[in-house]
This record gives structure tokens, sequence and C-alpha cells, in this order.
């Protein structure tokens, strides 16, 4: 039998023609469908965008069922979902050092359309991927939906908000974060099991993304649209910020783990090479543009933040208010230079809407006796400051932020002082999976924080972004229940801002 499995890297870079060439072991590993976690596509830009494959055979194991060889994979592009008219093809090699991941930056793509792709590796075929491509800068686009979501614990639940947002047809999809959680699953809570243990190095959070991964409605969303990703804590470790967790580990032992966990973070994601890391060092703060309608920003504000505040004054993670060590103006939680990149990106721009991408709730929330968390941007509300300063003085046209993390919907106003003139707007959850908080309690909280004008802590899902040159309309999509794979999804509350008037308002 004529086989064409398992190119080897290794015969082509022994300088051999590959055609013929096959390895044994790697052969008998693609017996298997490596194809097992997908396809993904990211980073939109005029003229081109990011494939992404991991050769998986096997989900669950340590090692993904795959042989340390080096795997040759092809690529294409096409403009019919069919992939009748080809437009762009090539080759890439899948390295074991590398997590058997492939990234293609493919270029020369026409602006504002859709293409299809897919990888072949052998005698096997991935999955076809839908993805697009952004507007030429100067173009004046009429319309841009995002679906965006956070904190999809798998264990948690199923993966209906995704079949659902796949379903939505996004021009894009944002997430922000939370994609793994690197605890062990506690089965009490758990719908579904991966194995017992904790991700800590390099094998253990390679599994635990394939595991995750593997899961056919996460698949669908991601070929339905390109992505762009941001992490939050739990794809290195809970609550995390720059070199330090809440761990006993060494800061060497942290930094270690933080660069195992950045490199599968990297090898799984549709990111393109200017992001790769190097040790425990990853630039994934970007920009991202559409036309003269938006331009997104995505910031990190786990890796180059200052350490916890207040520490010894804490409960758990919550502070006192007036806990003046919070309240430095030094405290940053995107560090120096990310804050100078901020307040470039959104000086220069030409946007009619600028959205900020980032992982948690930006605007201030006090729990009822006071006290504020010390691991979001309460912990660091002189950042918070410049940025509402910044867009202020900029006259920044239409400033959104979105959000993740804390397993909530809400809708609330930014401003520079309680009960002051909005600013901004943010938007922020809820979660695909992770679980949230009694209604309850968040009826306390908008109480106490007016600039919060709504919460939904009971139900999962996500939230879709439609923007034209006139609006900008958030529907916050909850699914029934998402302990159930089939389960239906219902708008739970829809909200516009209109070009020139910040704040909260119900669709
Ligand atoms: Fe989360």
């Amino acid at each position: 039998m004529r086989s064409r499995r398992g190119f080897l890297g290794g015969a082509a870079a022994a300088g051999l023609a590959p055609a013929f060439w096959t390895h044994a072991s790697a052969q008998a590993r693609l017996a298997a469908d490596p194809f097992r976690v997908g396809v993904a596509s990211g980073e939109p830009l005029p003229d081109g965008v990011v494939l992404w494959t991991r050769l998986v055979t096997n989900p669950e194991a340590l090692g993904a069922g795959m042989a340390p060889d080096r795997v040759e994979v092809r690529w294409e592009v096409a403009e019919d979902p069919a992939l009748t008219r080809i437009v762009r093809k090539g080759d890439a090699t899948a390295r074991p050092e590398g997590g058997h991941a492939v990234h293609v930056e493919v270029e020369g793509l026409k602006p504002d359309r859709e293409y299809w792709y897919r990888f072949t590796a052998g005698d096997h075929a991935s999955a076809v991927g839908r993805t697009r491509t952004a507007p030429d800068p100067g173009a004046d686009v009429q319309r841009l939906r995002i679906a965006y979501g956070s904190c999809q614990k798998w264990e948690s639940g199923y993966y209906a908000a995704h079949r659902h947002l796949a379903a939505d047809n996004p021009d894009l999809v944002l997430f922000l974060g939370d994609y793994i959680y690197e605890k062990a699953a506690n089965p009490e809570e758990a719908i579904r099991l991966h194995p017992p243990t904790d991700a800590v190095d390099l094998a253990t959070y390679r599994q635990r993304y394939a595991w995750y991964k593997a899961d056919p409605d996460l698949q669908a969303a991601h070929a339905a649209a390109p992505w762009i990703v941001m992490w939050d804590d739990h794809e290195v470790s809970n609550d995390y910020g720059g070199d330090a967790d809440r761990t006993p580990l060494t800061r060497d032992l942290f930094l270690k783990r933080r660069a195992a966990a950045y490199q599968a973070y990297w090898e799984n994601m549709p990111l393109r090479r200017s992001s790769r890391p190097s040790g425990a060092k990853m630039p994934l703060y970007r920009a991202l543009d559409w036309g003269r309608l938006a331009r997104l920003a995505v910031v990190d504000d786990r890796q180059y933040r200052d350490g916890r505040t207040c520490d010894a004054v804490a409960e758990g993670k919550r502070i006192p208010y007036d806990c003046p060590e919070r309240l430095a103006p030094k405290r940053s939680i995107l560090g120096r230079d990310q804050e100078r990149w901020l307040e470039r990106r959104v000086s220069d721009t030409q946007a009619r809407w600028n959205f900020l991408g980032q992982q948690t709730l930006m605007g201030e929330l006090r729990v009822e006796d006071g006290r504020v968390s010390n691991d979001g941007w309460d912990g660091y509300p002189a950042t918070r400051r410049r940025i509402l300063e910044t867009w202020r003085d900029a006259s920044v046209a239409n400033p959104i932020a979105l959000g993740g993390d804390v397993h909530c919907f809400f809708a609330g106003d930014l401003a520079l002082e309680r009960g002051g003139r909005a600013i901004g707007t943010e938007f922020v959850g809820g979660s695909i999976t992770s679980f949230g908080r009694p209604n309850k309690s968040l009826a306390g909280a908008l109480l106490v924080n007016p600039h919060l004008k709504y919460a939904e802590g009971e139900k999962r899902g996500y939230g879709r972004v439609d923007i034209t040159p006139k609006a900008c309309t958030v529907t916050f999509r909850g699914v029934h229940n998402a302990l159930d794979k089939a389960s239906p999804v219902r708008d739970l509350a829809a909200f516009v801002v209109e070009d020139g008037r910040p704040g909260v308002k119900r669709a």
C-alpha cells in the first residue's frame, strides 16, 4: 500500500527527499487521526491570518499519543467551504519540542472577506475551518460582530455556550482568559473528570489543553471564526501576578512553572510568532484594527503587574478600601511599558469604537462591608485612573471595556469618581462554564456600587457585540443549563451604547 503518512522533517533536514521516507513509529502513530484537537485561526490582518493546529492522536495521554518525531503537515486556504478554489497552500513542520503545534502566518489574502482552510498529514485531513481577514485600514466598515467569552472550566459544565457562540456567526471571537484551569478537578463539583493532578510543568499543561480541546463544541467555536486570545491567571496558577503566585514556590521555581505554562499557551493558541515566549516572558498585549470602525487593544494584566498589596490586612483576597498601599500612585496592573503602549494605542486611533479587552471587571466593586479585591483592578486603582484620564484627555471615541474572570455578567459605567460622568462603558462576562455567584449577593453589590447597572451570576454564557458606525449593542447570552450539552440559549439582557454617549443603557 502506498502511504503518504508520516513525512518526516528528520529526513528533510538530512537533505533527503521526504516524499517516500517514513519512520516506522511515526507512521504507526499517525495510523490514528492526528487532528483530534481540531483547528483554529486568529490574529486577522487585512492581508492574512494565522492558521493553527496541533497534532494529537490521543488527547488524554501525556505526550498526546505522538512519537517524538517531526511530522510534515500541509495546509490549504480556499475561497469556498468545499475548498475547490484554493488561493494559498504550503507545508509546515510539527516538531516534538514544540508540542507538535503548527502556526502558519498566511499572507497575500484579500481584505474583509471569508476564507476556509484545512490541514492534512499523511492520509488524514483536519476539519475545515472558516476564517476571515480584517478590512483595509481606511475602509468605511458598516458592521462588526464580536463574540467574547472567558472561564471555561472543563469539569464544571459542557460547552453549549461555545456551540451557540459559533452559531451566532461572529466576525471575531475574543477570549479573555481562563481557557484552562490548572488545578486537579474536585470530583464533587465535576460533571466530567480530567486527571486528578495539578498542571505544573510542560507535559501536564500540554495535556490539560489537549483534554479541553478535544471537546467538539469548543472545536466548533474555533472553526467558526478567527480568535483573539488573552490569558488570565489559571493558564498558569490561581491569582498569580508577576513573579509570584499564592503557592509557597520560590521566585525561581515559580518562574520555571510560568515558563512551562507560557510555552504550552503559545503552542495551543493561534498566535503570531511575535508572541512566541522566551523563557518566562511572552509578549501578548497587542491591538487589532477593523477598518475605521473599531480598534481592539488587548492587555495582559498578569505578567507585568506589581505584587499583591495589603495582604497583612486581607480576608482572603478582600482588603480594606482605605488601605493606603493600595492607592499608591506608582502601582500598576499593566507595568510601565504596557501602560505607555496602551496610551499610544488609545491616542493615535482613528476608530469610531475603541475596545479594551482585558481579563476582569475594570470598574470598582466594593462588597457590602466596604472591602475590595486585591486581585483585580481594585488592587491597582492608579492604573485604572490613568487609563480613564487618557480616554478623557485624548477624547478617545467611544471607549468600551470587555472583560471576564468574575464568572458573572456585569454592565457598568466607567467614571473617574463615584457617581461621576461616564467616560467609558464596560461589559463583563459571564463564564462559559465556571461556577458563578448567587444573584442575591450580586443584588447587594449593585446597591453599594451604583455605577454597576446590571449583574447576573447564576447563568453561564458569553457576550455578543454588534457594532455599526451609529451604535454598539451588547447582548448577554445565557445558556439554560451548562450541565446539559444540548442546552438552549437565550438573551439575558441587551444594552446599547450610542456613538458619543458613554454609559449603560438598555437596548
Ligand atoms: Fe475564571
